[in-house]
């Protein structure tokens, strides 16, 4: 059952230019959140910007009560949060959403991000390490110093590869071809990916075509968050079929496969 809170900032700091990482305090949200959950921040009291901003959990400390979520400044909401000082208390709805599953069945995962897509998968991958899922991450980004959550990563001993578009860390080109080559090379059971449409577009793709079952988390626009207007409608497939679905409360996770996507994947 979501929650509101006026949850108190405990550390707020940017890690490269326009990224950020928040974390504030928030037992009730702390103590219920899932992988793949998120959570909708209302970002100044006043009406501009009038609508909550949706943001994934990128950790939880369960004993602190504390949520991190990790940003990027792309408009008037993530500009005036970059401002809030730590100690001030921010408004917080959550945890949302349908998280990631955990089937029993797969013991090797590969976990892909592409951006700020990163944010879900750092406490998932903390989750699935806790019950003995070998993962590989593979994370992208367009340069080096935009390559965030390896020190997360490193500090849970995961394995991780990457890929800059510039060429400046890892792969030189888009994760999608960072997954490619790993798929050459190691076997996989089940992958969890979240990033731009067409990165998750493209993973659908390799996916279904390499017989492997995985969940892709949506980052679509969104108005209300809880399923109460159309703001936030994408389209399934049913069958031969579609419908639209609501990223909020039916995602924003979703089976690979299930999703339609009308941009061109990419690679
Ligand atoms: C379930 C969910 C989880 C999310 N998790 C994160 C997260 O962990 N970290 C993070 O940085 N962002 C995340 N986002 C995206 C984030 O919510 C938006 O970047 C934010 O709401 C933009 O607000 P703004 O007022 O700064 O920008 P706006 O002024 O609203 O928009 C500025 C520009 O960004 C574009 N934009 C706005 N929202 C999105 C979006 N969802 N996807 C693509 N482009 C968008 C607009 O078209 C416009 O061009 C998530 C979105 C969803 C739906
Ligand atoms: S944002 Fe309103 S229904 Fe999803």
């Amino acid at each position: 059952m979501p929650s509101v809170e006026k949850a108190l900032v405990i550390r707020h700091r940017e890690i490269a230019p326009y990224y950020y990482e928040l974390e504030f305090i928030s037992p009730s949200i702390a103590r219920e959140v899932l992988p793949g959950q998120f959570v909708n921040v209302r970002i100044s009291n006043s009406l501009d910007p009038l609508l909550r901003r949706p943001f994934s959990i990128y950790d939880v400390d369960k004993k602190l009560g504390s949520i991190t979520v990790f940003y990027k400044v792309v408009g008037r909401g993530t500009e005036l949060l970059s401002q809030m000082p730590i100690q001030k208390r921010l408004d917080v709805m959550g945890p949302l959403g349908k998280p990631f599953s955990i089937p029993q069945h797969i013991s090797n995962a590969y976990l892909i991000g592409g951006g700020v897509g990163i944010a879900p998968l750092v406490y998932l991958a903390r989750v699935l390490t806790a019950h003995n899922i070998k993962i590989k991450v593979l994370m992208g980004a367009s340069t080096s110093g935009f390559l965030s959550g390896k020190d997360m990563f490193g500090r849970l001993g995961v394995d991780y590869l990457v890929s800059t578009d510039d060429g400046s860390e890892g792969l030189k080109g888009r994760v999608t071809d960072l997954f490619e080559q790993q798929l050459s090379i190691t076997d996989c059971d089940y992958i969890y990916a979240c990033g731009p449409e067409p990165m998750l577009s493209r993973i659908t793709h390799l996916a279904l075509n390499n017989g492997i079952e995985g969940e892709i988390s949506l980052e679509g626009h969104m108005a209300c968050g809880v399923g109460a207007c159309l703001g936030c409608a994408h389209q399934v497939k049913v069958g031969e079929s579609h419908r639209y679905a609501k990223i909020c409360s039916e995602g924003p996770v979703f089976k690979i496969g299930e999703v339609l996507f009308h941009t061109r994947n990419e690679g």
